[in-house]
């Protein structure tokens, strides 16, 4: 049994993430503003905002969810949009690491998995604030997964547009999800289900010769014509 913490547990990715870690049997901390449903500890927590909650107990696992699709015309994007993506999906997950690092370096194999966007690696219109952010949460990535070699695991998942409440704008048509469907090689929307699958893996020992990786969860579309 390993305990995991995830910030942003309360829903998405992070949800399914706490579903699928319980119900294999390991205990998950949760943190974010509203409750999670299948965390076995939770504390309320704004990641960006206070002190972070003093947490004793040895951790084996950090997830980092929060994330922002804030999606404009590059002209339209103000410095504060660039500022307020860097916050929640760089700073945050960086305050979250160095909080709990002692908890973590007291781990059983332990594992750090974060969010980027296949927007990164693969050009896409409109995605200039948020890829900028998550390109800095792949560098942190590469970073760390050398710093903390060879004790700590560092990976990093980079979905393309996932069914969760943060997509909801993006997805709340049947024409919109057909659209999302259509450009991908496998005709089909990502679910949260498919992403949390992954940081599962990479959180347990079957990826215990896996670190530094950007790894796409994306339908082929980064990487397929067809
Ligand atoms: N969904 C997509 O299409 C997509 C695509 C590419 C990449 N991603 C990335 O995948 C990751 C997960 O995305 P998601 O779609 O699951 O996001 P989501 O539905 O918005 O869920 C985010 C989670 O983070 C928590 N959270 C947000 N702000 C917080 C804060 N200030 N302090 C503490 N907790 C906070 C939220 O809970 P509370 O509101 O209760 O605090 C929630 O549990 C993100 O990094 C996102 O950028 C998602």
């Amino acid at each position: 049994m390993k305990t995991i913490l995830i910030v942003g547990s309360s829903r998405g990715i992070g949800l399914q993430v706490a579903q699928q870690l319980t119900a294999a049997r390991h205990r998950v901390i949760g943190l974010s503003r509203t409750a999670g449903e299948a965390d076995t500890v939770h504390h309320n927590t704004d990641i960006l905002n206070g002190e972070l909650p003093a947490i004793e107990e040895t951790i084996d696992g950090i997830v980092y969810c929060p994330g922002s699709i804030n999606l404009r015309p590059f002209r339209a994007l103000k410095a504060d949009d660039f500022r307020n993506d860097f916050e929640i999906n760089t700073v945050g997950a960086v305050r979250t690491l160095q909080q709990y690092l002692p908890n973590l370096q007291r781990g059983n194999g332990p594992a750090v998995v974060l969010f980027s966007t296949v927007a990164v690696q693969t050009g896409m219109p409109y995605h200039a604030s948020v890829a900028a952010a998550k390109g800095a949460v792949e560098g942190i990535t590469r970073s760390l997964a050398a710093e903390w070699a060879p004790k700590i695991r560092v990976n990093c998942i980079a979905p393309s547009l996932t069914d969760t409440p943060l997509a909801a704008k993006l997805l709340d048509s049947d024409a919109k999800r057909q659209a999302s469907a259509d450009r991908h090689p496998l005709k089909q929307v990502g679910n949260s289900a498919h992403v949390a699958a992954m940081a599962c893996f990479l959180l347990g020992e079957e990826a215990s010769f896996i670190t530094g990786q950007i790894i796409k969860i994306d339908g082929g579309i980064s990487s397929v014509k067809n």
